[in-house]
């Protein structure tokens, strides 16, 4: 049988950047190809940063569009909103049943956001986060969740959860996801700070590119990359973070080796690389910023789109739902 795969964003900012597209976006379109591939904007997770009504209705829109754009294509794979299937917060109670006070509360993502804001700020969603993301997965029998390196331990939640499920309800239960973390390759730095992740929490704007980012924003960003005052062009993560991350960026989008790369720079100064690299980004996002703004500008094809993509997830979510809440020992409830 077809391998499932699930995975989801949250929709926290109006444009996805360059770190999102190469390490995860480019991989859930190829996965599409040898799994069954179920991907989710999950607008539930968002709620537990309190976002504005009418910025989160808008970034859960621009957050699609962009997995559209990228190819997510919702005629082999199911492209859904978390909100829209409701069976994700009904098999959340569940699972926290069986999640202890001491395993949630070990969640390092958790002690890092909640000491962020302060006991008061904090709300007990954040806490729940990992077992809502249990349940976004084990919903699906999922087999594979390609995610990023900092997902680890809530993927090991999931996993603990799946297990248990099915020692205590009996086997066949729940499907045991396997991480796939991704790889090193694909991962992209700061721009101004090539030592920390790209990432929307950046400290300087100038250090993401975004994928909605216009030529002009990408070229600027690109040339004003933090480099270091050697002047070769050769890959050494730590001692050349800058230049590295030029080169890891060079190869991920035109597929090409590193080594192929700085042999074509070879005696050439940083400048020659960076206007060659900021024509190579401008070709690659050009096409998914022009269909993700289509998409964007046509709310109800996309909400159309949506509203299919929700309706076979439901399919899928609810059988499974029926399953677990049988096994527990909720009576079923029998229609007149
Ligand atoms: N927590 C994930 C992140 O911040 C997003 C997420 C929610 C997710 N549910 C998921 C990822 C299920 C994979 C599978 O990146």
């Amino acid at each position: 049988m077809t391998q499932r795969v699930f995975s989801g964003m949250q929709p926290t900012s109006d444009s996805l950047h360059l770190g999102n597209f190469l390490g995860a976006l480019t991989q859930w379109v190829a996965l599409q190809d040898t799994h069954h591939a179920i991907y989710s904007v999950v607008d539930l997770h968002a709620l537990t940063v309190s976002p504005d009504r009418d910025v989160l209705v808008r970034r859960t829109r621009a957050t699609a569009a962009q997995y559209l754009a990228a190819g997510v294509d919702p005629d082999r794979s199911i492209l859904f909103v978390q909100s829209h299937v409701p069976q994700h917060t009904e098999l959340t109670w569940i699972l926290s049943t069986f999640t202890g006070m001491g395993e949630a509360s070990r969640m390092t993502q958790f002690k890092d956001k909640s000491t962020k804001v302060g006991e008061s700020g904090t709300n007990v969603g954040l806490f729940t986060y990992p077992i809502l993301q249990a349940a976004d997965i084990l919903l699906y029998d999922t087999n594979v969740v390609p995610v990023g390196e900092d997902q680890r331990q809530h993927l090991e939640l999931s996993r603990d959860l799946a297990q248990r499920l099915n020692s205590r309800l009996g086997e066949g239960t729940a499907v045991v996801p396997e991480v796939h973390i991704v790889k090193e390759v694909a991962k992209i730095f700061d721009l101004q700070d090539p030592t920390a992740k790209m990432s929307k929490s950046s400290s300087s704007p100038n250090g993401v590119i975004d994928i909605l980012d216009d030529p002009k924003a990408i070229t600027k960003r690109i040339k004003s990359a933090v480099t270091d005052t050697d002047t070769v062009i050769r890959f050494d993560r730590e001692h050349k973070p800058g230049v590295s991350n030029l080169l890891t960026i060079y190869s991920a989008l035109t597929g090409r080796p590193v080594d192929d790369i700085v042999a074509d720079y070879e005696g050439k100064m940083y400048g020659h690389l960076k206007v060659d690299l900021a024509d190579v980004v401008v070709a690659a996002l050009t096409p998914v910023r022009e269909a993700a703004l289509e998409w964007i500008e046509s709310p109800e094809r996309l909400d159309s789109v949506l509203a299919q993509g929700a309706e076979k997830a439901s399919a899928i979510a609810q059988a499974t739902l029926e399953r677990i809440y049988e096994r527990v020992g909720l009576l079923p409830l029998k229609h007149r």
